[in-house]
């Protein structure tokens, strides 16, 4: 049995030894000696059956503000210590700043030429006040069609091309989505007005030739306010081809034609003696005014909110910014190519520094 004075001495010489532990596995093995299954603070619970009822009460709380008293001096002593080691290495350690940065793998990894226009496009809008939105690859008929003012049975579900998967048991299907567009309608349904995103992503089509590819890249535009009209929209798209191709001036066309969840529509070309092609106009987008049945199948009422989307092939731009011949390379795996064309990780596209330089 232990006295009380048995205690106090045990208290003494538990306290003293975390005092003199010099390093963190000092520490370590003071704790398991004294607070451990079979420490010494630990085999006095083991005693407390043998001792006589009335006194169990007392000495089990004794020992447990011993415990806690063991505990709190090994946290203590465990901060200080740990302390003690940071500024050792901090005192130790030195970087040379001024070294080169050194070829590890890393950098022989490639950014692919579409990922870099990803984020060249991303810096640009960013910069417009527009955000990034996000929307699935596997979609519902609903919001890659019907909510578009596509309804079944318009003859633009033909010109799609879609990937259907097999219908559902109630007749539903889903389908990868042919377009960005569907991101327009989960923005319009998530958020109030004003909405300023654009919506990067994968599109499928059941489409391939030397120019197609059944998988490509698109990037949705879309603004909804109160007093959006189509001079922010050209507006802004001659922002981003200047920005984009990096150029003072560039010549856009806009030419009338007609998408079913816009009103007007218009696709635009842009006049490629910007960049280095004279005599060409280049098809780069599809655009308009968000028509009035989109926004009242969001919920918005038109007579409120208009506003403008457009719909761009990252593929195509990426080739005509970079020169890139062949759309198939793109998505054939062939490293000698990424490793020709593709970027370094260290080129991160700002428009402060100058996106592609
Ligand atoms: N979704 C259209 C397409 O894929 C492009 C587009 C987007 C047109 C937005 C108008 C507005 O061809």
């Amino acid at each position: 049995m232990s006295s009380g004075s048995d205690l106090s001495r045990l208290e003494e010489i538990l306290l003293n030894e975390v005092a003199e532990a010099a390093d963190l596995s000092a520490l370590e093995a003071v704790r398991v000696s004294a607070l451990g299954k079979k420490g010494r603070v630990s085999e006095l619970m083991t005693t407390l059956g043998k001792l006589p009822p009335e006194e169990r009460k007392g000495f089990g709380a004794t020992v447990n503000t011993l415990k806690s008293k063991i505990s709190d001096a090994l946290d203590a002593r465990r901060t200080t210590l740990e302390a003690a080691a940071l500024s050792a290495r901090l005192a130790n350690e030195r970087e040379d700043v001024t070294l080169p940065v050194r070829m590890g793998p890393e950098l022989q990894g490639r950014i692919h030429p579409v990922s870099q226009v990803l984020d060249e496009c991303i810096e640009i809008f960013a910069d417009l006040g527009f955000e990034v939105a996000e929307g699935p690859d596997i979609e519902t008929d609903e919001l890659n069609f019907t909510k578009l003012n596509i309804p079944a049975e318009h003859p633009a579900r033909q010109e799609h091309d879609t990937f259907y998967f097999h219908p559902k048991p109630d007749g539903s299907r889903l389908l990868l989505r042919t377009h960005t567009s569907p991101v327009q309608i989960r923005a319009m349904q998530s958020r109030k007005p004003p909405i300023r995103i654009i919506a990067p992503g994968r599109v499928y089509r059941c489409d391939s030739d030397q120019t197609h590819t059944p998988m490509f890249h698109q990037i949705e535009g879309l603004v909804i306010d109160e007093a959006t009209h189509m001079g922010h929209l050209k507006w802004v798209l001659e922002e981003f081809a200047k920005a984009f191709f990096e150029v003072d001036n560039v010549t856009m066309r806009f030419r009338a034609s007609h998408f079913p969840f816009t009103e007007p529509s218009m696709e635009v070309d842009i006049d490629a003696s910007a960049i280095g092609k004279p005599g060409q106009w280049l098809e780069i987008l599809g655009c308009g005014m968000v028509h009035p049945n989109v926004l009242a199948n969001c919920g918005l009422d038109p007579e409120k909110y208009q506003g403008f989307a457009f719909g761009m092939g990252l593929d195509r731009i990426t080739m005509l910014k970079y020169g890139l011949p062949d759309l198939r390379a793109f998505f054939s795996a062939d490293l000698r190519w990424l490793r020709h064309y593709g970027f370094s990780l260290l080129d991160q596209p700002t428009l402060g520094g100058g996106l592609s330089t």
